[in-house]
């Protein structure tokens, strides 16, 4: 049994935010923001360890009179701005009048609008260019695949592997908060192969997508399909995996050859049917050009051979872009890739008359999206696209 007697409930939990005064200097930091360190003070902070939030009260400095809290995400150290209460209420509280003002309930009929953006190629660290320089509600579908995980310390650019999900918690956070309401979000991802360190250790597996549909429940989507993209037999034998059993025959060491991935598809949480999306979209003609007309993928199951390009170590197929593009948006719709390496994604939502964000840290692979998008665009459109370099 683990004693967990000296531990805090947040060490147990392994949260971000461990302490007090950890919660206290996010606290400070958005005191800060709002301009509001000089007449507010924080009261104790507490852990709610069932909804993993700590809450932070706040204060009159001269009366202690308490005026609202600061709930901070204890995970990811995120302020849940939806939950901390409004600086108006704030100010209204320190002065004294107008104090049951409340949040405006948006009462008012919303209908989905066409996006303001164009084509923008990005390099950068993703989570920071969707929180500070996209506006809320301007993409419409996100098509992405995560980053690999490589558990050897040499080779990952994650301390382990609760750091690298606590990234694409990140992302996929700040990837919520920037596509419209009920809108997808497809990715495309697999159970990662950790191969043995030498003859005396087992090979281990990974199962990134269950814990990454966890992350997605969590941030506020809706799980819609999983589909699995199956590979021709023969591509899974390079991973090594049932060549022991195929040789041995005995029970136990059978292992599968794996021949497939997922595409799972989540849907930005709302209170509308899908069927609003379509029958209040502003460009009905957009619409209507974009029904998906003869042959379609009847199934869950897609069979598509993958692609290789000496360029990238991992890129996913154009094919299976095209046909995610087609079947969750529209055309002129705008097409967000946060892990967009040499940029299959905005290919497939050029050729299918999308626009595209792609993001991409590393500026070798950044550069070679701009060079390919000429061919996408044309050099007239290229010129227009924006380019954060
Ligand atoms: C699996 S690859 C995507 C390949 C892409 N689907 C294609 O077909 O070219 C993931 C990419 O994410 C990039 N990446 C990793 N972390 C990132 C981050 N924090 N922000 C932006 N890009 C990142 C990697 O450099 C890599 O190119």
């Amino acid at each position: 049994m683990l004693d967990y007697s000296k531990k805090t409930v947040a060490q147990q939990r392994g949260y971000l935010v461990k302490s007090t005064e950890e919660a206290k200097q996010i606290g400070t930091f958005w005191l800060e923001q709002v301009a509001l360190q000089n007449a507010v003070e924080f009261g104790l902070p507490e852990i709610d360890d069932r909804s993993h939030v700590w809450r932070v009260p706040l204060v009159r400095k001269e009366t202690t009179e308490r005026l609202g809290e600061i709930v901070i995400d204890a995970r990811t150290s995120l302020i849940q701005e939806e939950q901390t209460t409004a600086t108006k209420i704030l100010e209204a509280r320190l002065l004294g009048r107008n104090a049951d003002y409340q949040k405006p309930t948006s009462k008012k009929k919303n209908y989905p609008k066409i996006s303001a953006l164009h084509n923008i190629v990005a390099c950068g660290d993703s989570e920071t260019v969707l929180t500070e320089e996209l506006p809320s509600n301007s993409v419409d579908l996100v098509f992405t695949s995560p980053p690999y995980f490589n558990a050897r310390p040499e080779y990952t650019d994650y301390l382990d592997y609760d750091e690298y999900l606590l990234k694409l918690r990140k992302v996929i956070r700040a990837a919520h908060h920037v596509l419209n309401e009920g809108r997808f979000f497809v990715i495309n991802v697999s159970p990662v192969l950790i191969r043995r360190e030498n003859r005396t250790k087992a090979s281990r597996r990974i199962a990134v997508p269950f814990d990454l549909h966890r992350l997605f429940m969590e941030e506020g989507f809706d799980f819609i399909d999983d589909i699995i993209w199956v590979k021709p037999s023969g591509a899974g034998w390079a991973t090594g995996r049932g060549r022991r059993f195929a040789a041995d025959r005995n029970p136990l060491q059978y292992k599968a050859v794996p021949v497939t991935e997922y595409v799972l598809v989540y849907r930005k949480q709302t209170e509308h049917l899908i069927d609003w999306s379509i029958r209040f979209h502003p460009d009905q003609q957009a619409v209507a050009d974009s029904r998906i007309e003869g042959a379609y993928e009847t199934t869950n199951i897609w069979r598509i051979t993958p692609a290789h390009d000496s360029r990238h170590p991992a890129i996913f197929p154009l094919e299976l872009a095209e046909k995610v593009i087609k079947y969750y948006s529209f055309k002129n719709d705008v097409v967000l890739d946060p892990f967009a390496g040499i940029g299959t994604t905005g290919k497939a939502a050029a050729k299918l008359g999308r626009r595209f964000v792609l993001i991409e840290k590393e500026p070798e692979y950044a550069q070679i999206i701009l060079k390919e998008a000429k061919g996408w665009l044309g050099e007239k459109e290229l010129e227009k696209v924006v380019k954060r370099l």
